[in-house]
């Protein structure tokens, strides 16, 4: 009820400044799409994509808690917003199983991107063992439960269910499954942010593509799609944002 749906690439280690043409190719057939854009490059083209984007918002992949330090390799949410960033991915399931990120560490992430004025797009989801044990919705309800702060509102933070299975796999739960994992994700944000719980734009991600976007949007509290793989190209991005603008 009234959440502007929203697209957003997440395009992990992926893209030099030539991928930058893409963007100019979005902007010139999407000149003001009916839903948010949002693309997530690596933090090198960051600044430069901010330039060229104005319909794409772009955003970070990560950030530290911290806001500045002796932490190398890193980078924090002020820096992204800095570099032009209005978003950042936190707890991206290839975060959690590459870095170890808790959901405690997911939790100050999102903090954190609030500090620098960011959007926090918090990403959650159930690896295949446990789908298949039957325990999607309980580690699903528990990631909720630590990554998403107190502080959560339907302005400053997006949640993304990303089923790892599903993840680059070509892979993608029945849209009952998805149906019945997002409306259990909007039943527990419910319990735990009820001034805010009906206005969380809730994405799915998972072997999103131009061609099952539009049926996937359609769900029950889907708000638009997390996309890796089919963000790269304007050709395929494209027609996710033509999915979303229309559903
Ligand atoms: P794919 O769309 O390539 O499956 O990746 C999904 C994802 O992890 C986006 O964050």
């Amino acid at each position: 009820m009234g959440r502007r749906k929203l697209a957003a690439g997440n395009w992990k280690m992926n893209g030099v400044k030539a991928a930058l043409a893409e963007i100019e190719a979005l902007e010139a057939a999407y000149p003001a799409p009916d839903c948010d854009v949002l693309i997530c490059p690596p933090a090198t083209l960051i600044s430069a994509m901010a330039a060229v984007g104005n319909t794409v918002k772009v955003g970070g992949q990560d950030c530290h808690a911290n806001a500045s330090g002796a932490h190398t390799g890193d980078i924090s949410a002020e820096i992204l917003a800095d570099a032009g960033a209005s978003a950042v991915l936190v707890g991206h399931s290839e975060r959690r199983a590459d870095h170890g990120e808790s959901d405690a560490d997911v939790n100050a992430k999102a903090e954190a991107a609030w500090r620098a004025g960011l959007i926090a797009v918090i990403c959650v989801g159930e690896t295949e063992a446990e789908r298949t044990a039957g325990k999607a919705l309980d580690i699903v309800g528990g990631q909720l439960a630590g990554s998403v702060p107190a502080g959560a509102t339907g302005e400053n933070t997006v949640v993304a269910y990303e089923p790892v299975w599903a993840i680059g796999t070509g892979l993608v739960p029945t849209l009952e499954d998805i149906a019945e994992m997002h409306d259990f994700m909007r039943a527990e944000l419910a319990k735990s942010h009820p001034a805010a719980f009906d206005d969380f734009r809730l994405l799915y991600g998972g072997s999103v593509k131009p061609s099952n976007a539009a049926e996937i949007f359609a769900v029950s509290n889907v708000d638009g799609g997390l996309v890796g793989g089919a963000s790269l190209k304007a050709a395929d991005f494209g027609g996710i944002i033509k999915a979303a603008s229309e559903g």
